[in-house]
C-alpha cells in the first residue's frame, strides 16, 4: 500500500476522517485531563506544523503531533510528564525563549494499516522534521500500549519488562527501542485525570458504589475513588525517551 506522509494542515482534513482514525483509540478519559484541556486548543494551534498525517488512497490512516520545548538534556530538566510537556511548550512560546527539542506527543494509526511499519515511518518523519526547525533533540513521554493490561505494576518495573528474545515487553516501547531509542527514566505522573463519579461511571461503564481504589478498562493505572467528595482521580504514568537525530537526513523533504 503506498502511503504519503505530509504535514496534517497540507490540505483540508473532514472531521469525520479525524474522527474515525481515534475512534477506539483511545479511552474516553483520555480528555479528563482538566490541565490539558484548558490549554488543548492553543497547544494544537501554535504548533499546528509539527502535526503529520499518513494518507492512503482510502483517506487518512494516521496522524501525530509534536510540541518544541526547551530542555537542557538532563534528567532533572525533562518537562513534567506529557502535561508539563505543553504547559512548558506555550511558556517557551509565550516568554520567547527558543526551542532546542521536539517532543513527540501521539501517534495513531487506523487499525487496518497497524503492524505495517507505518508507525515507525511517522516517527522518522517527526525525527527528520527537528534539525529543520534548529531542534537538536527528540524525545518522547511514551504512552505504553500494554501498559493497561498490568495496572498494578510499577511504571519503572514495566518498563524494564523484556520478552525471551530480550526485546521490550511493551509494543510500542518495542517499536521505538528498534529504532534507535533510548529509556531515559519513567515517568511517574505524565497526567491527572479528574471528574466527578457520575463522570467516572460514564467514562468506564462501571458503578462506584463505594470510595476506594478500583482497576478500570484502559488505565495504565488504577482510579482512586471518593464517593464523599463526589470525585475521581487517576494518575497516568509513562516513559521518557529520546531518539537519536541524524542531522541532515531529512535533505530533500518536502516536508
Ligand atoms: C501505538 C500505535 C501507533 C503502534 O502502531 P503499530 O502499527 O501497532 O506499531 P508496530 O507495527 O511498530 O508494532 C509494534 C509491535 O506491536 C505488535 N502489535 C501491534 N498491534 C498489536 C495487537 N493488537 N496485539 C498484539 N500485538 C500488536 C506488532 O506486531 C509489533 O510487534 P513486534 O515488535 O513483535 O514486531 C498503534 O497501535 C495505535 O495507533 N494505537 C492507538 C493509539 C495509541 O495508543 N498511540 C500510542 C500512544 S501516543
Amino acid at each position: 500500500m503506498s502511503v504519503t506522509i505530509e504535514r496534517l494542515n497540507a490540505r483540508p482534513r473532514a472531521d469525520s476522517e479525524l474522527a474515525t482514525l481515534s475512534d477506539g483509540a483511545w479511552p474516553a478519559f483520555i480528555s479528563a485531563d482538566k490541565t490539558v484541556a484548558a490549554i488543548w486548543d492553543r497547544v494544537r494551534g501554535e504548533f499546528a506544523h509539527l502535526e503529520l498525517a499518513a494518507v492512503a488512497a482510502s483517506g487518512l490512516v494516521a496522524t501525530g503531533w509534536a510540541v518544541p520545548v526547551r530542555w537542557n538534556g538532563t534528567l532533572g530538566d525533562l518537562p513534567a510528564g506529557f502535561t508539563g510537556t505543553l504547559l512548558r511548550a506555550l511558556a517557551n512560546f509565550d516568554g520567547n525563549a527558543a526551542p532546542n527539542t521536539l517532543v513527540i506527543c501521539a501517534a495513531q494509526l487506523h487499525p487496518g494499516v497497524q503492524r505495517t511499519g507505518l508507525a515507525a515511518r511517522l516517527l522518522n518523519a517527526f525525527i527528520d522534521l527537528a534539525p529543520g526547525y534548529g531542534l537538536e533533540s527528540v524525545i518522547v513521554p511514551l504512552r505504553p500500549t500494554l501498559k493497561h493490561r498490568y495496572p498494578l505494576t510499577p511504571i519503572g518495573s514495566y518498563a524494564g519488562w523484556t520478552r525471551d528474545d530480550g526485546q521490550a515487553l511493551d509494543p510500542w516501547l518495542r517499536t521505538h527501542l528498534r529504532m534507535g531509542a533510548k529509556v531515559l527514566c519513567p515517568i511517574e505522573v505524565s497526567q491527572t485525570m479528574t471528574g466527578t463519579v457520575p463522570e467516572w461511571e460514564s467514562w468506564t461503564g462501571l458503578v462506584f458504589p463505594a470510595s476506594g481504589t478500583y482497576v478500570i478498562d484502559g488505565g495504565l493505572a488504577t482510579l482512586d475513588v471518593d464517593t464523599e467528595q463526589d470525585n475521581g482521580t487517576y494518575v497516568e504514568p509513562g516513559i521518557w525517551l529520546q531518539h537519536p537525530v541524524i542531522s541532515g537526513r531529512n535533505v530533500g523533504s518536502s516536508l
